[in-house]
């Protein structure tokens, strides 16, 4: 099977994120955060897809990869303040960055990452800086869903609301970027959008599907959300709750599909598809029918 880390688009994102890091002054506390943060594995989906879109719609791929730099850097600040929020203690197999070097540090991190990512985004038109920071604010409003969802009040859909803002904003703001970047339309990049949300709200479903299995072994929380899983368990027994999700993934993919399949075919929209599955049925247990 494929993997993410094979793919020369997500070579060109680890060099050029090493190379950001690593030129930071070396005897300061926010390099030893940033290593920490950026050494601890991560696929890069987010800005390989950025990449990947702008590849697909006939533009170079080195146009594209501040932008997509910029979009994994809020990525991971986001994820060190969810982590703050959730008490996230583990997170991609190594001690999140505030257990690590306490709140107001890890605070301070992600800070500086949105800040970097406001810098990298900034060299672009006016079309990819609006999508990012639509994306920031959906992120915010997302979480704050998240971390306000009372159990019995919160039902299916504010459950794709709160995912839709907080996983799927980001991933639609990545293809609709790389689409700008290679100087499509506006109709294009809207629909590529449309491709990112499905994928990210498919990548979030699968996320708590396994987190609801106990599956995810590379983090865990203190705090946990209402997933969809959750709330169809008040009304179904274990396997169909299981099941009924596992059906709102493969309709988010096949939206998803459907969009990619409307553009020629070509290299990148093969590396889009595979992708696509890679991150979201390709992560369900054997056990469960594909
Ligand atoms: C992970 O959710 C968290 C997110 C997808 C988004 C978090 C967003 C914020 C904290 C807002 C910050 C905004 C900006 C612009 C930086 P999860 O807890 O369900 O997933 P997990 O299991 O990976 O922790
Ligand atoms: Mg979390």
């Amino acid at each position: 099977m494929m993997k993410i880390e094979d793919l020369n688009e997500y070579q060109l994102i680890k060099t050029a994120k090493n190379e950001i890091v690593g030129s930071l002054d070396d005897r300061s506390q926010m390099q030893k955060m940033l290593l920490h943060v950026c050494s601890s594995g991560g696929k890069n989906i987010r800005p390989v897809m950025l990449i990947l879109c702008t590849e697909m719609c006939g533009g170079n791929s080195e146009d594209s990869v501040k932008a997509a730099l910029a979009i994994e850097f809020i990525h991971s600040a986001s994820l060190i303040h969810d982590d703050v929020l959730d008490g996230g203690l583990v997170r991609r197999g190594v001690e999140s960055a505030h257990k690590k070097y306490g709140i107001p540090a890890a605070i301070l991190c992600g800070d500086f990452l949105i800040s970097k990512a406001i810098s990298l985004i900034s060299g672009y038109g006016n079309n990819a800086v609006n999508e990012f920071g639509r994306a920031g604010m959906y992120m915010a409003e997302g979480e704050t869903i998240d971390i306000s969802s009372v159990e019995e009040e919160f039902r299916e859909r504010n459950y794709f609301e709160c995912i839709t803002k907080k996983t799927g904003s980001l991933f639609a703001a990545s293809a609709a970027i790389g689409a700008y970047v290679a100087e499509t339309d506006e109709e294009t990049a809207l629909k590529l959008r449309t491709f990112g949300e499905n994928v990210g709200n498919a990548y979030q479903i699968v996320d708590d599907l396994l987190e609801y299995l106990n599956k995810l072994e590379d983090k865990s929380s203190a705090y946990e959300s209402v997933t969809l899983p959750l709330i169809y368990r008040r009304v179904l027994d274990h396997d169909d709750a299981v099941e009924k999700t596992v059906r709102e993934v493969r309709l988010c993919v096949q939206r998803a599909k459907d969009i990619l399949f409307s553009f020629p075919s070509s290299d990148s929209r093969k590396k889009l598809e595979l992708i696509t599955d890679l991150i979201t049925v390709d992560m369900l247990p054997d056990n469960i029918i594909k």
